[in-house]
């Protein structure tokens, strides 16, 4: 008989320090930063982010949002026997933050490992989970996406200072006899590497280049909305559904204007689009999964329900997931 995966149980985490608009604007006008609240909000659609205190790592987050996601779906953290970490601010250099993860949890022994996609870091994480519990490879799977994008952001730079921030969001993911996961499309073209990255790398026990987020806004822009529609179009596809099928499309959550443009490419209307960037900021491979959670426990989102997640990120790299809750 034919093996699944579904979503049993969502979680999330974000750190308790919330900046709004105007918080950041003082904060940076303090520095000699010059941004305005209605530049931020008009251009991107966000209203307040969370920043993690120093020291507080990626791991912190997801442990929090993990074991919220194993509550809801009742399954004690011994019986997890893969745990992947999307994760672009990883704790260290090495071990992997899913093998942090799995240590605070208080187990051992399943596989743990981390995805590197950037923003799209959790649909990769997904869609790998469900190919290993399709193959028998694992049983109960918890895929994480855990960023602290505040670590790595040049506060002087206010065309990116202001369009992130951190958070947690988890799935524990199970065998199932019958679908939850029904498509998955994921790509990466690597000639763009340039315009969204962090270039800097430990070497002789120092840090060579910058160690701080660059990105060209505009060209990331430009490719995000044709490459979110290629892949929302071809889960679709695979699956054998019409985009009228779609109860709830969770983009990743960027920018307002590019989930207005993915929805209207669909011809789908924005209520039936979940959005948190305005309350989370760009969470990178965290957006999705807390925009799923959140979705989620208000009662937006319910079992059953088909939803079209989708993302794209520095790498560069995008794909979308279609599954049934
Ligand atoms: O998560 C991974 C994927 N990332 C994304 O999806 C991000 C994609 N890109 C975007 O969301 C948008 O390109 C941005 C929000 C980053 C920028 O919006 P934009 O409409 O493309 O603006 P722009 O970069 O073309 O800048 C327009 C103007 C510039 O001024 P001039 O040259 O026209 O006078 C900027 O200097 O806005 C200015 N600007 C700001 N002004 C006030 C840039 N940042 C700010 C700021 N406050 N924080």
């Amino acid at each position: 008989m034919k093996i699944y995966s579904r979503i049993s149980g969502t979680g999330s985490f974000l750190p308790p320090r919330r900046l709004t608009n105007a918080d950041l604007v003082q904060e940076l006008a303090a520095q000699g930063v010059e941004t305005n609240e209605k530049w931020i909000v008009e251009r991107t659609g966000i209203q307040a982010r969370h920043f993690a205190a120093v020291g507080v790592c990626s791991s912190d987050l997801a442990l929090e949002a993990s074991r919220l996601a194993l509550q809801a779906a009742a399954v004690d953290a011994r019986d997890i026997d893969l745990i992947i970490v999307g994760t672009s601010t990883p704790d260290m250099v090495f071990p992997s933050t899913a093998c942090i993860l799995q240590s605070k949890l208080g187990t051992k022994g399943g596989a743990a490992f981390d995805v590197q996609a950037v923003c799209s870091g959790f649909i990769y994480a997904l869609t790998l989970a469900d190919a290993m519990i399709q193959t028998g490879a694992a049983t109960k799977a918890l895929v994480v996406g855990a960023e602290v994008f505040s670590h790595i952001l040049d506060f002087k730079d206010r065309s990116t200072c202001v369009l992130f921030g951190d958070g947690a969001g988890a799935v524990v993911l199970e065998a199932s006899k019958t679908p939850g996961i029904l498509a998955s499309d994921l790509h990466a073209d690597g000639s763009f590497s340039d315009i969204l990255c962090v270039p800097g790398h430990v070497s002789g026990g120092q840090v060579l280049g910058e160690p701080l987020l660059k990105m060209d806004g505009p060209a990331v822009f430009k490719l995000a909305v044709g490459v979110l529609d290629e892949a929302a179009r071809a889960v679709l596809s695979k699956a054998g559904k019409k985009a009228s099928d779609i109860d709830w499309m969770i983009p990743h959550q960027a920018n307002i204007r590019i989930m207005q443009s993915a929805a209207r490419k669909l011809k789908m209307s924005m209520d039936k689009v979940v959005v948190t960037v305005d309350q989370h900021g760009n969470t990178s491979a965290a957006s999705i999964p807390l925009a799923l959670d959140t979705a989620v426990r208000s009662g937006q989102v319910k079992p059953g329900d088909l939803l079209l997640l989708e993302a794209v990120g520095g790498g560069f790299t995008w794909g979308a997931v279609l599954l049934k809750l």
